[in-house]
């Protein structure tokens, strides 16, 4: 049986944390499934389709295109996770707060999903800080982003900030 598992979260956008997650993660798996989630509670700065771009442009920059699938999903992630055939829950821990909510929800998924496992992998010291919510505030503030993100997802957080400050 193929050991497929699923990377999901928000992605309000992609960081490089995350993106060194993928990196890690195709090291254990056979087939790595990104599941961008609609999320709607988060209020997202970019859209489902603008993230999923955003995800498919940066594994183009680094060269990872061809070895993981981007996708969306609007349901519970297990239904997601069942629907692909995936046996695991990838999930990043940068630092020890996250785990609290990280087991939470590792708990609730097995409850509703037996059969399911998460695994969880640490990212690069680098990125132990890095979120989506501090690049797009460093982005708001017109701080440099080029150290958290790929340049695609640069050009698109100038793109969105000077459309929502009006300058465009
Ligand atoms: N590098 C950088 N940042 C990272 C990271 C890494 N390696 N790992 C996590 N993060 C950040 C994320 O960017 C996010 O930051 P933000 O809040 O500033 O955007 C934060 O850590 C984690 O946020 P969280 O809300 O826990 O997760 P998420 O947004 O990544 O994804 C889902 C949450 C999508 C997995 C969850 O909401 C879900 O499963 N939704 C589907 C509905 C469902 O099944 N609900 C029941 C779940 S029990």
């Amino acid at each position: 049986m193929i050991k497929k598992a699923i990377y999901p979260g928000t992605f309000d956008p992609v960081t490089l944390g995350h993106l060194d997650i993928v990196k890690r993660g195709i090291e254990i798996f056979q087939e790595l499934i990104i599941g961008i989630a609609e999320n709607p509670k988060k209020k997202p700065l970019f859209s489902l389709e603008e993230r999923k771009e955003m995800f498919e442009e940066s594994l183009k920059e680094i060269g990872l295109y061809d070895k993981v699938k981007v996708k969306t999903f609007n349901s519970l992630l297990v239904e997601f996770a069942k629907k692909e055939g995936a046996v695991a829950i990838l999930r990043g821990i940068r630092i020890i707060s996250d785990m609290d909510h990280e087991f939470t929800m590792a708990s609730l998924n097995r409850k509703l999903y037996p059969e399911i496992e998460t695994v969880f992998l640490m990212p690069s010291d680098e990125y132990a800080y890095l979120s989506s919510s501090a690049v797009r505030e460093i982005a708001f503030y017109g701080g440099n982003v080029s150290q958290f993100v790929t340049k695609f997802v640069e050009r698109k957080l100038k793109e969105k900030i000077a459309r929502i400050k009006g300058t465009v």
